[in-house]
């Protein structure tokens, strides 16, 4: 069986993961990559793979059935439509767009070709959390209640050496709260509602370090989130699962879900109860049992792009669709309006 022409665009940090997960993928041919730095031209020429100054000679010279785009957040869209118009489906890196309106646009291009956009909201494709959402799913908590999550940890002083992190957008709203709301929405549907408040009195930038945010779900469930990279904490996704290698992990949770007949802990998936031989729930008199379930971990980088090639073959259906990232931002961007303007916003837009 011959093998799946995909093509990266965009060969910085996030591109080059890609890069390794297609390289590593037998089930994928690796055509090109397109990014018109020094340092790209000479990572393909290591690896043996073709390279473009730019996209459009990409699409046309190699041909690839599938793209991944993973280029700076306001060239998403542009370059998102621009290759499903050649007929390739999209992997684009999230935020699926830096606007809802160019996001809306990614949803109408794909909805008009009839191909297929996925996110790369990565963690959906953890093992870890597709456990949790079929904990959650099976009704094990019963009623969603609650949802506190934590994200909180310290972002070294050169991290700011580059001046779009220290403006507006740039800061861990926009590039890192987005992946826990993603995982929220995952979990609990749809967000109604945004309240929040940002700060930056640590390091006096534009942008925020610091923000807190309560959400109220469809469901009737509402959710807390705390947000800094100002803080030296290791409660946060990246450090407790160890998702990327670059990050040092520590055995602990940063997500607590809690519904009418019990609670969940992320990412060490314990499950708290009333003993089930005891007839239904009592009361906080009574003990609580802890079930942890262990799971096979991988990359879910590697998952995603396995993903990817099914859904372009129509063997699956996405895991995070345009219309998905769209809503994640959605929510996103309601925190920095609402801290903002101190009001609740109201979902969706
Ligand atoms: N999912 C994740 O874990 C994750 C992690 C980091 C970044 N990201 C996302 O990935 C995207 C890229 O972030 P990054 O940190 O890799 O950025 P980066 O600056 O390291 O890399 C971006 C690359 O895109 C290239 N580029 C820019 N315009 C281009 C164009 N028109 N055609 C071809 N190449 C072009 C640049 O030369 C650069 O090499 C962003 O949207 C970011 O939010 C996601």
């Amino acid at each position: 069986m011959s093998k799946l022409p995909i093509a990266v665009i965009g060969a910085g940090l996030i591109g080059k993961t890609h890069i390794d997960c297609a390289l590593a993928d037998p089930d994928i041919e690796l055509v090109g990559i397109a990014d018109p730095t020094p340092a790209a031209a000479e990572l393909a020429r290591a690896i043996g793979v073709p390279c473009f100054a730019d996209y459009p000679s990409l699409l046309a010279t190699a041909k690839p059935r599938g793209v991944v785009v993973a280029t700076p957040n306001a060239t998403h869209a542009r370059i998102t439509i621009d290759c499903l118009e050649q007929g390739a489906a999209v992997l684009v890196e999230k935020p699926i767009a830096d606007t809802l309106d160019d996001g809306r646009r990614i949803c109408d291009a794909s909805r008009a070709t009839g191909l297929p956009v996925l996110v790369g909201h990565q963690r959906r494709h953890n093992t870890i959390m597709r456990k949790a959402r079929a904990i959650v799913g099976a009704g094990t908590l019963g009623r969603p209640v609650s949802a506190t999550v934590l994200c909180t940890w310290l972002k070294p002083r050169d991290y700011f050496d580059v001046a779009w992190r220290r403006q507006q957008g740039g800061g861990p709203i926009l590039i890192n709260l987005i992946h826990d709301i993603d995982l929220m929405r995952f979990l609990y549907g749809e967000i109604e509602s945004v309240q929040a408040q940002s700060s930056n009195a640590v390091r006096g930038f534009d942008v925020e370090d610091t923000a807190a945010v309560v959400l109220r779900f469809r469901n009737g469930a509402l959710g807390t989130v705390t947000v800094s990279d100002a803080t030296v904490a290791p409660w946060n996704w990246d450090l407790s699962t160890g998702e990327a290698a670059r990050f040092p992990r520590q055995d602990i949770n940063a997500h607590f879900y809690s519904g009418t007949e019990g609670s969940l802990t992320l990412p060490r998936l314990e499950v708290w109860r009333y003993r089930q031989d005891q007839g239904p729930a009592q009361g906080w008199h009574d003990p609580l049992t802890m079930e942890r379930t262990a799971v096979h971990t991988g990359s879910p980088y590697s998952e995603q792009m396995r993903h990817f090639a099914a859904l372009i073959e129509g063997k699956e259906q996405a895991v995070c669709s345009a219309l998905d990232g769209l809503r994640t931002l959605e929510a996103t961007l309601a925190v920095t309006q609402a801290a903002a303007t101190n009001t609740a916003v109201a979902l969706p837009a």
